[in-house]
């Protein structure tokens, strides 16, 4: 007999991550070379590594507070501000939460009422369209394309004189998917934009601000803290995407919101993690360099051979994705393009649609993936794009 449930009607348009049923796919796929996922391909450090087994052996097993241990909220609250210059009260103003992901969610779910509006510059991370979704608003695109993948203050002003009852904007710098982020002069634009709304909550995912090749990263917080709930996390700078340690950093109303959607989901993040995660942000609070250094000589040797190969590439100076036009002349559309290259020359990529459709056109590469790889994948588009296969072609049809 069929159950009678019904469901949350916000959840009849989620679909399952592209991403991950696609990478699922190729996956299948013999000898890939898998550019997909925007996973770390470095180990977790040693010394924070260690520190999880300390938690351990000390019985840190117990619950913690919701917003997180004293010593990491005073750990990151110190992070914050030697790295990107901004204060935030560790008492009121943070919250760790699990994983960047999770800091998502409870920041849209505390500031979204059925059928209200939030911007989201495009294309975009997959989660922050259903996020919004799911919390019963109406996701409102900006499309990025024509502007090199940078949001202008103009765009903003259009998109509030057309819209009514928008809430809120999530923004993304360095950029999933398009590797694209703003120095300061840019960073001030926006703000200044956003000012102008004193009604928007500003929600800026800046996950990847470890990673920026030239200059260095600058946060919304600087010119905007009191209308932003800035995002960050350890996935990506530490290479702990398992760890799920993540957070906000708002003033301390909004926090005050926000908490109030953690304590309810997931009372708090995991105690081990938290006692590692400590560290990570103190002794390890440049870990990120030589990784940095490295993500740096991929990015540079990928994008000089894809240019070669006629794809356009909008330079990528931080995260480590490269967003690639499929040269003209391909005839095929983002999905078909990579699944053709998937089979043909056994490279796995995702297809631009897969954020959004301003993303079609596009492929993004990822290059969290050795060298090695990256020269063998280089190889084998050109292979692709020269006509020919350089190696035996994959019985998946
Ligand atoms: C832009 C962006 N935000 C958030 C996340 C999720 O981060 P976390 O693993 O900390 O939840 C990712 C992961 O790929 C990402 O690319």
């Amino acid at each position: 007999m069929s159950s009678h449930i019904t469901f949350n009607k916000n959840l009849a348009n989620i679909e399952g991550s592209l991403i991950r049923t696609l990478d699922a796919e190729m996956q299948k796929i013999p000898d890939m070379v898998r550019l997909t996922l925007g996973q770390p391909d470095f180990n977790t450090p040693r010394h924070i590594k260690n520190r999880a087994i300390e938690a351990l052996e000390k019985n840190l097993t117990t619950y913690t507070p919701s917003q997180g241990t004293p010593d990491l909220l005073n750990a990151s609250s110190h992070f914050m501000k030697e790295k990107y210059d901004v204060t935030y009260d560790p008492n009121t103003d943070i919250l760790t939460t699990n994983g960047a992901t999770e800091a998502l969610t409870a920041s849209l779910l505390a500031i979204i009422n059925p059928g209200d509006k939030v911007l989201i510059p495009s294309p975009f991370f997959t989660l922050y369209e259903s996020i919004v979704e799911m919390a019963g608003g109406v996701p409102v695109f900006i499309d990025t394309v024509k502007t090199e993948f940078m949001l202008k203050p103009e765009s903003i002003h259009e998109a509030m004189t057309e819209h009514d009852n928008v809430v809120g904007i999530v923004l993304n710098f360095p950029n999933n998917p398009t590797g694209v982020t703003w120095m300061e002069d840019e960073c001030k634009q926006i703000a200044d934009a956003l000012r102008k709304y004193p009604q928007l909550c500003v929600i800026s995912d800046e996950i990847y601000s470890e990673f920026v090749y030239t200059g260095k990263h600058v946060s919304i917080g600087r010119f905007l803290k009191d209308q932003s709930v800035v995002i960050n996390g350890l996935s990506k700078s530490h290479a702990m995407t398992g760890w799920r340690i993540g957070f906000t950093f708002a003033p301390a109303h909004i926090t005050r919101e926000i908490m109030k959607v953690h304590q309810n989901m997931v009372t708090n993040v995991n105690s081990i993690a938290q006692y590692a995660a400590t560290f990570a942000m103190s002794d390890g609070i440049d870990d990120a360099d030589p990784m940095r250094e490295e993500y740096r000589t991929r990015r540079d040797i990928f994008c000089n051979a894809l240019t070669e190969l006629g794809f356009k590439i909008a330079e990528p100076n931080g995260a480590f994705y490269i967003f690639a036009k499929i040269p003209d002349g391909s005839n095929q559309d983002s999905m078909a393009f990579a699944l053709d290259l998937a089979k043909q020359a056994q490279v796995a990529v995702v297809p631009g649609i897969a954020f959004g459709a301003a993303g079609e056109g596009y492929i993004r590469l990822s290059y969290a993936a050795s060298i090695e790889m990256i020269e063998k994948a280089i190889e084998r588009i050109s292979g692709y794009m020269k006509g020919g296969v350089t190696h035996e072609q994959s019985s998946i049809q």
